[in-house]
């Protein structure tokens, strides 16, 4: 048989096949594969949609969005199909609100969540299921560090970071007595513990802590504690609802006078509308400024401010980078989410062209990121300077 021949033989045995429905597994996979290429990426967003942190869920659910529309709705070339349970912020039912995106949804990945009880929950089940999951806020310092997982991402910061370089700027002042309060779970006591080893170890004398169970705002008994004892300043973790509420009432009680008043920088971003006149002034640290001044900023929030018609606040970055990070993982394998361990890959070497500065991963899976000092002047949180450049998470008990 000539070369021609044989070409037209074997053409020809193929077409027999085919059309007999003979087809060998080897001719079976690429079909298989082409039918989950077109299946949509199973997206499970756990966020609160109500209480407190509603307004930080709905955010960090805008920017995710943002980040894959301008994406042509596709990350890797597949569309994605999105799953969202309102998580409210409570721990008791974070097993339950997990288990439907990942057992009854069967979602591909897990974005979620704020509070970092629920996270503590949702780590647990992604855990034990090996569920990609990226953490779009919650601070919670073990799910980078002794809980870290190969397949646990955060786009986010741990509860350590933006408050530690906090404890410089305040002890540089010559301030040496300060109280500190807060919620008192995971987020409070962790803010406190990080502000706390950032004041001693640059020469602050003694921090003593106030606590407030979550997500209670009320306020007054624990304002006139903090008037009769006269601290050199108080330092706060509050956020969203309750972090608006306790800068009015902190005014209101005449300590803006007296005792300055500090905090990570959830205490002012989102809030500002609803603060007004009460948190002109306020001095906070985070990972996220008004007026960083950079294109990729500007674009952002005229990008944000097209699609929502109000301004982006740190949570709506967060959200977006998660989205930046999914995108990254799922265009190193074109889609195919089964190519778990060079998506993983891709992931952890991502550089991501953040609205905030470009930041990097560490090994535990947290960002690297410039921790700002802010001022809120009028409704923004304007910079003021770089508090702690590429600040690392300590990442304590992580093996990866
Ligand atoms: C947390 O629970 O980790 C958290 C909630 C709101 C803002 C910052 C941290």
């Amino acid at each position: 048989m000539g070369d021609w021949m044989e070409l037209n033989h074997n053409v020809n045995r193929r077409k027999f096949l085919t059309s007999a429905g003979v087809l060998t597994a080897g001719a079976l996979l690429p079909k298989a594969l082409a039918l989950a290429q077109t299946q949509k990426v199973r997206v499970g967003l756990m966020l609160p949609y109500t209480g407190t942190y509603a307004q930080l869920g709905v955010a960090i659910t805008n920017g995710f969005k943002l980040a894959v529309a301008e994406r042509g709705n596709k990350l890797g070339g597949r569309e994605l199909e999105y799953f969202t349970v309102d998580d409210e912020a409570d721990p008791a039912k974070a097993p339950e609100n997990t288990n439907k995106l990942v057992q009854r949804d069967k979602v591909d990945v897990l974005v979620g969540t704020v509070h970092s009880g629920v996270q503590m929950g949702m780590v647990k089940i992604a855990k034990e299921n090996n569920t990609l999951m990226i953490i779009p806020n919650a601070g919670l310092d073990a799910a980078t560090g002794a809980l870290c997982s190969p397949n646990i991402f955060r786009t986010s910061f741990s509860n350590w970071q933006p408050s530690y370089p906090m404890g410089k700027v305040l002890a540089d002042r010559g301030i040496r007595n300060v109280i500190s309060l807060a919620w008192k779970y995971g987020a409070g006591e962790e803010a406190v513990a990080g502000f706390t080893e950032g004041f001693i170890k640059a020469g602050g004398k003694s921090v003593r802590g106030l606590w407030i169970p979550f997500p209670n705002v009320e306020f007054q008994a624990l304002l006139t504690e903090i008037a009769s004892i006269k601290p050199d300043a108080v330092f706060v973790f509050f956020a969203g609802g309750g972090a608006a509420k306790f800068i009015k009432d902190y005014a209101a009680a005449g300590l803006r006078k007296t005792i300055p008043l500090f905090g990570s920088g959830f205490l002012t971003d989102g809030v500002l509308d609803a603060t007004e006149e009460a948190a002109q002034g306020l001095e906070t640290t985070l990972h996220y400024a008004d007026g960083l001044n950079t294109k990729r900023d500007r674009d952002f929030r005229s990008a944000y401010y097209k699609a929502y018609t109000f301004a982006p606040d740190v949570y709506a970055v967060q959200g977006y980078d998660a989205g930046l990070l999914l995108a990254t993982g799922l265009d190193a394998v074109k889609g195919d989410i089964s190519k778990r361990k060079e998506m993983i890959a891709a992931m952890e070497k991502a550089k991501i062209d953040s609205p905030r500065g470009a930041w990097t991963m560490s090994k535990a899976h947290n960002p690297i990121q410039d921790i700002y000092l802010r001022k809120v002047v009028g409704r923004e949180n304007k910079l003021v300077s770089v508090a702690h450049k590429a600040l690392a998470d300590p990442a304590r008990g992580c093996k990866l």
